[in-house]
Order: structure tokens, then C-alpha cells, then sequence
């Protein structure tokens, strides 16, 4: 399975919610204006966390290390109640900070227990604290919040974010949707704990990440208790709500599986899911330990999304997923979850990785090898679509889920495996998810890696690969 998982109706949206893209511009640009000038030096903290994809996303000035979030969601009238509880650290002085925040209505701010000003300006959620935060001050925010979320729509014209359902909502936050539902430093630099106190009708279960803690009935209404404990990015973060089927089971290796899928994709997703425990197992073979102590799935009904995401210790996929599909969600469990993005364009870390899994998995299950997989994708045309960028450089975030991120980033790692041969090649990968489990990478440290494992001068090969245009020449 080489195409990338995104909507077929991609495009279509993108023209139909153009304004919306267009209305983010000047809030973009005074963004930067901001960040470049004189008050970045000061005591503000910066309004992006300095990703020229996404130059709002994220903030700078501090760290969160632990969200705590209590939501009720009703889902007849769609309306959010929300408090979020997040714990950070300043890391300069701070006489006022953002978050990311989109639509919903702030109720109230304080910060260490003290009412504090707010104002909203587009995507940042501006605070003033009563008294300066110190450098390297711990501090603890609350936001009380309400409304009806709505999704985002990214520079790509996909929506993410809350997506309401008909039973429910599709929650999934990759690139920039997680601040739809609760006020975030919303960049995968920054990554934190989270806990999960979701409120929905009885009868609906709400499903986040990490392990289930608990759930209780009262009133006509049910809590579910969730909690995640190892770091997370804003992004992968989830509370889908709908009518499920539960199954919940621990594997050999102590991870704790939960399941939850919609009746209406029961019976599809069935002989895939009994798979997850093979998997799982098989992907630790390869790569190295499960990086989570919860895993599982969530099988929703959400025929308008169009895509499935690696939210972090239990994917989301907006039907019942095909085998490759659970292969290349689980298999970003490590890649992308556990090893996060420094910054967008290195997307090809996340997509190549997980795409290349699913052929490997092909290759050792009785499919096509990853060579056959390679060669039909190479015999495409220079003038077809793989070829459009490379992807080491997708150039904007409206590139960041295309095919040349996914198969030619998987074609990269193909070459790699074909340069060191396969001991050393397992090797780099299970190196690279060792020593960034629960941390950042960069294309530059998995070059370098992989020229450390494999004692081999790489450049050439990486550079033709992933950042040079057009279709690479036969070495
Ligand atoms: N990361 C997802 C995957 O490959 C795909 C994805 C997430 C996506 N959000 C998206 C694709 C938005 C298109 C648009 O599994
Ligand atoms: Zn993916």
C-alpha cells in the first residue's frame, strides 16, 4: 500500500473554505512581524514556536509539562464545557505568554491561583499574569472555556480538529486542530503528560489516550477517566466520542489494548483488529519495545474525514482500517509519536517510516517485497506526482501528507536498507527509536546515525533522495 491515507475529497475542500485560509494571513505575518522585532527579545513570550509551515503553532517562553483536561460534551447540542489544567515551565522571564486557542469562548484565565488578563487574537489566547513569571518558574494555568468546537482547515484544505459525527465527535489533531478543543502550546516540540476527565451522555463513550483509569455513571451521564502518562504532542491527543463496542485485553508483553469500535464498522474491522497483538509484536521485533503502556484502536464512523492518525497509544481511524492501515498507524507509535518532529518539514521521518513499514510487512507476510514495491514506484514517470517535490522538503504545509512524503520518503529508506544491508539498516532503526523514545528527531541526527552505524558516507545517497528535485537518476 504505497498511496498516502488522506481524502480523496482533499482538494475539494480546499477551494470551498479558501476564505478561511486566507483570513489566517494577516494574523500570520504580524505574527512574524512580532516575533522578529524588539518585544521577542523582551518579556512576551514569542506568539509561534518558530515553524515557518506553521508559524503559529506552538508558543514560545515556556514549556508544558502536563495537561489536565475536563470536558463535558453534549452531543445533541454539540457544546463543549471545558477547564484545562496545565502545568509549565518558563524558560525567560514572563510578563505575558500565548496559547494556542481557535473559536470557543474563554470564560476565565488564572495563573498559580490568581485571576489573570486574557485577550484573544485569532489562533493565540494571550495571557497576562498578576505577577511576572520568573525564568525557569514552575507555573500552573487554568482555562475555563465553552462553545461548539469546530475544526480547522489546514493550508492543504483538510479538516482536523473536533469533527463532529453523528453520534459524536472525530477528534484528531494533526497539523493544527488540537487547539479546536483546548488551549495548547501546539507544536510537537513541545510534548507533555495529559490527564483525561471526559463527560458524555450515558450510553456514548468518550475515548482518549493511555489507560483508562475509570468511568462512572451519574445523572444520565458518564465520565471516563484517562490518562497518558508518557509524553504526548499537542497533536496526537484525542477524545472521540461516539456509541462503541468496547474490548479490552492486555498483551503478552503487558501493554494494555482498548479497543473501541463503532457497531456500524463492526463487522470490517473485526479480522483486522484480531491482528493488533501480532502486529504489535511484530513491529517491536523490528523497531524495539512498544514505546506506550496502553495501545489499542479506535474504529469510528466518520465517512466525511477521509484519513486515519497515529493519535499517541491508540489510533483513530475514521472507518474500519485495511491491514496496512493498522500496520502504518501502529507502526508511527514509534515513529512520530515517541520520536516526534523538531519541525514539519521533516514529516518524511513520520509518513516515510510508517509507509515503509507496510512494506516490510508485505514482505515479510507473503506479499510483494519491499523491492517490488520500490521498482513499481520508480518506474512511474518523471512528469507523475511522486516526483513533484522531494521530500525532505516539502516546501510548504500544504505538502505535508502528498505522496512524495510517504513513498518517496519510504523509497529513501529502501535505498538506505539496500546501501548498509539489512543487519545494519534494523539496526538504525531500532538505534533511532532508542535514543529518541520519548524525544525529538531531526533528518540531520538520522543521517548522521545512520552513517554512524553503518560507518559508510550516506550524504550522496540522502541527498538525492530527499532533497534534490525531480525523479533521482540509477545510481
Ligand atoms: N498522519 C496521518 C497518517 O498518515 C495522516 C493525516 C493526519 C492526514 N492528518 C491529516 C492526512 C490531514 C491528510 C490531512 O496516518
Ligand atoms: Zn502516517
Amino acid at each position: 500500500m504505497t498511496s498516502p491515507r488522506r481524502p480523496a475529497v482533499r482538494r475539494r475542500t480546499a477551494v470551498l473554505r479558501r476564505e478561511a485560509v486566507l483570513a489566517t494571513v494577516p494574523v500570520a505575518v504580524a505574527a512574524l512581524l512580532g516575533a522578529a522585532g524588539p518585544a521577542a527579545a523582551g518579556t512576551t513570550g514569542a506568539s509561534g514556536a518558530g515553524d515557518p509551515y506553521f508559524p503559529l503553532s506552538g508558543n514560545g517562553g515556556y514549556h508544558v509539562r502536563h495537561y489536565g483536561l475536563a470536558l463535558g460534551y453534549d452531543t445533541s447540542s454539540r457544546h463543549l464545557d471545558g477547564k484545562a489544567d496545565l502545568t509549565a515551565r518558563a524558560t525567560q522571564r514572563l510578563t505575558r505568554f500565548d496559547l494556542d486557542l481557535k473559536g470557543l469562548k474563554v470564560t476565565g484565565v488564572t495563573v498559580d491561583r490568581a485571576t489573570a488578563r486574557f485577550t484573544r487574537s485569532g489562533q493565540e489566547l494571550v495571557v497576562t499574569p498578576r505577577h511576572a513569571l520568573r525564568e525557569g518558574q514552575e507555573f500552573h494555568v487554568t482555562v475555563t472555556y465553552r462553545g461548539t468546537p469546530a475544526p480547522v482547515t489546514d493550508p492543504d484544505g483538510s479538516a482536523d480538529g473536533w469533527i463532529p459525527t453523528d453520534d459524536g465527535a472525530f477528534v484528531a489533531g494533526e497539523p493544527q486542530g488540537a487547539m479546536t478543543w483546548f488551549p495548547a502550546n501546539n507544536h510537537p516540540t513541545d510534548k507533555a503528560s495529559y490527564d483525561f476527565t471526559l463527560t458524555v451522555p450515558e450510553g456514548r463513550t468518550a475515548v482518549a489516550n493511555g489507560v483508562l483509569l475509570g468511568r462512572r455513571t451519574t445523572h444520565g451521564r458518564t465520565t471516563f477517566r484517562w490518562r497518558q502518562s508518557e509524553p504526548m504532542a499537542a497533536y496526537l491527543a484525542t477524545a472521540t466520542v461516539g456509541k462503541f463496542d468496547i474490548e479490552r485485553y492486555t498483551t503478552r508483553d503487558g501493554v494494555q489494548v482498548y479497543n473501541a469500535v463503532d457497531p456500524r464498522e463492526a463487522r470490517a474491522a473485526a479480522p483486522v483488529l484480531k491482528k493488533l497483538p501480532s502486529v504489535l509484536e511484530w513491529e517491536s521485533g523490528l523497531f524495539g519495545p512498544y514505546p506506550f503502556r496502553a495501545a489499542g484502536s479506535v474504529v469510528d464512523h466518520a465517512p466525511d474525514v477521509g484519513y486515519a492518525l497515529e493519535t499517541q497509544s491508540r489510533p483513530l481511524y475514521d472507518s474500519a482500517p485495511d491491514l496496512s492501515t493498522l500496520v502504518h498507524e501502529n507502526a508511527h507509535q514509534w515513529f512520530g509519536d515517541s520520536v516526534s518532529l523538531t519541525a514539519w518539514k521533516d514529516i518524511w521521518l513520520n509518513e516515510g517510516f510508517a509507509t515503509y513499514a507496510e512494506w516490510l510487512y508485505s514482505e515479510q507476510h507473503g506479499g510483494d517485497s519491499a523491492q517490488k514495491t520500490f521498482d513499481a514506484l520508480y518506474a512511474r514517470p518523471a512528469s507523475n506526482g511522486l516526483w513533484a517535490f522531494p521530500p525532505g522538503d516539502p516546501g510548504s504545509g500544504a505538502n505535508i501528507f502528498d505522496t512524495p512524503v510517504y513513498a518517496r520518503g519510504a523509497m529513501t529508506l529502501h535505498e538506505l536498507r539496500r546501501a548498509v544491508g539489512d543487519k545494519d539498516f534494523f539496526r538504525v532503526l531500532r538505534a533511532w527509536a532508542a535514543e529518541h523514545r520519548a524525544g525529538h528527531g531531526t533528518t540531520d541526527r538520522f543521517v548522521r546515525l545512520a552513517e554512524r552505524v553503518s560507518g559508510k558516507d550516506l550524504d550522496g545517497l540522502f541527498h538525492t533522495w530527499l532533497y534534490t528535485k525531480g525523479k533521482p537518476g540509477r545510481a
